[in-house]
């Protein structure tokens, strides 16, 4: 049994930004997660090559459509590989792979007798790739997403009943786990009972896209392709690629996590289509918030885009992931403020982490021969050791649970917690008496123990800083013993060596 877990496909109709940044680096800190806890992870990730918007785009530069998706692709590999996300699967719809589960599951679709020929008519915004209703018949012919005009359309295309799905998709989403947060589960409950409508699955006059194979004049409108690039990812690196060989290695997907503007796909249209296909339905779809910038939506044509490679080379990927993964709360929107950011960093992980790392290792490399120093079998002092419990306790109760934010926190406090028992304790008092010797070995053996576990948790979060954290303590982690149980107290063996402290951080400036 694998998890599997699966950002949005990103358009391809512009590189990455800090959105789809936020939502990889999400994924990917639960891909490690699980699979530090043990468990077999599929983590999918890609491009959403089709469309209207891609072919304009495309146009608009003077290249072909192949050409301009090969472009940008490309630059998500990149991205990805720089940020050094994870992933198992990155999946490009425009692959004859892609294509062929494409046409396997539109055949299942059609037996199923779910789909008929039709008129589409109405207002379209091609920045959602998504008809937009306007029940009290005074369209503003603007997409409040994208603030573009929508264009009216009048076409013969190609119908998903979606509404014989109606009760299916009602006791699909009453059970509480399948959507979330909670918030976005009452809009979607809301929309599913105002009676759901067939959407129409084809398009004339879009020639980027899968030609629909009974009906050739059409292609596939790009959402009905898009969302099978989830099931076609699993099946990608073989040479007969099928639905029968992603249903027995993974699907149904553990998770979607997406933003919150392209619930309604994932929730209501995909589940419905997968029904119809005999497919199992994902099992959580989760609806992310949006990341606004000084309070202001990002957009180019507001000059205020924060180009995430800038971000990267400026202040390393350790702070953008601790910031994006401690500071926003999954489900709510956030916001990106400069000094906010250089605060955290500068609070968080400078002074609270690096500095309880740098100070405690370098009194123990003073006072014990640039060793860990013995954990004396009468070393009563559980305070540490009781605090470190409950932090891993409760870690992983808020990471199983998807909140992020609050695991993030579990590790700031436990740190917080470590710098006041050592400030409590003194040891630099005491060790000016040579009787204290044993007592101040304890202490910083519990600081040292509980600095290691610190570092431990922060692995699915912060891989590169977690590594910092352990090469300063030794080079301790053992990755053939499981993270859990190294998460246990005592690992940290005394009279092992501690390197000369570096910073594991450097402090941000202001811009
Ligand atoms: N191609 C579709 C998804 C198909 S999935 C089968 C798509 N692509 S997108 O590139 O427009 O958006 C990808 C994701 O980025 C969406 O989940 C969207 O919510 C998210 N975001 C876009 N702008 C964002 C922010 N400013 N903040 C956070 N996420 C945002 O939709």
């Amino acid at each position: 049994m694998s998890f599997v877990i699966t950002t949005p496909l990103y358009y391809v109709n512009d590189k990455p930004h800090l959105g789809s940044i936020y939502t990889t680096v999400i994924c990917d800190s639960i891909a490690r997660y699980k699979r530090l806890s043990g468990e077999k992870v599929i983590f999918i990730t890609g491009v959403d090559e089709h469309g209207l918007k891609i072919q304009r785009t495309a146009s608009s530069k003077q290249v072909k459509p192949q050409t301009h998706c090969d472009e940008i692709s490309n630059i998500f590999k990149q991205n990805w590989n720089d940020w050094d996300i994870t992933h198992n699967k990155f999946v490009r719809t425009s692959s004859k792979e892609h294509e062929s589960i494409v046409d396997e599951f539109y055949n299942r679709v059609k037996k199923s007798n779910d789909i008929y020929m039709g008129v589409q008519k109405g207002w379209y915004c091609v920045g959602c790739e998504e008809f937009k209703e306007n029940p009290d018949n005074s369209p503003t012919h603007k997409c409040s997403i994208h603030q573009k005009t929508l264009e009216w359309k009048n076409e013969e295309n190609l119908f998903f009943r979606l509404s014989k799905y109606q009760s299916q998709i009602e006791d699909l989403i009453k059970d509480p786990s399948f959507i979330q947060p909670k918030e976005r589960r009452n809009e979607i409950i809301n929309f599913v009972s105002k009676g759901l409508k067939d959407f129409s699955i084809s398009r004339t006059n879009v020639s980027w896209g899968i030609p629909v194979p009974d009906t050739k004049s059409h292609t596939f409108y790009v959402w009905f392709d898009a969302l099978l690039g989830y099931v076609s990812a699993i099946s990608q690196d073989i040479n007969n690629p099928s639905l029968e060989y992603s249903i027995n290695n993974g699907w149904p997907a553990d998770i979607h996590l997406i933003g919150k503007d392209i619930l309604r796909f994932h929730a209501v249209y995909w589940p419905a289509m997968l029904i119809s296909a005999g497919m199992k339905v994902p099992k959580k779809v989760f609806g992310h918030g949006f990341l606004t910038r000084e309070g202001q939506k990002m957009g180019k044509s507001l000059g205020n885009v924060l180009d995430p490679n800038l971000l990267l080379s400026k202040y390393g990927k350790e702070a953008v992931r601790w910031y994006l993964l401690k500071d926003i709360s999954l489900g709510n929107d956030g916001d990106f403020q400069n000094k906010r950011f250089v605060d955290i960093i500068n609070n968080d992980l400078a002074n609270t982490i690096g500095n309880l790392l740098n100070r405690t290792s370098s009194m123990s490399r003073k006072w014990f021969d640039n060793k860990v120093p013995n954990n004396e079998e009468f070393n009563i002092d559980n305070t540490l050791k009781l605090h470190s419990k409950k932090a891993v306790d409760n870690f992983i109760k808020h990471f199983n649970s998807y909140e992020l934010d609050l695991a993030a926190n579990v590790i700031l406090n436990f740190a917080i917690k470590t710098n006041l028992y050592l400030n409590e304790k003194q040891p630099w008092i005491l060790i000016k008496d040579e009787y204290n010797i044993s007592l101040v070995g304890n202490i910083i053996y519990n600081v040292l123990e509980s600095t290691r576990i610190v570092g431990l948790l922060l692995l699915p979060l912060l891989p590169d800083l977690s590594s910092k954290i352990d090469i300063q303590l030794g080079s301790i982690y053992d990755e053939k013993i499981s993270w859990t149980d190294q998460l246990n107290w005592g690992i940290l063996k005394h009279k092992s060596n501690l390197p000369v402290p570096n910073p594991i951080i450097e402090k941000l400036e202001y811009e």
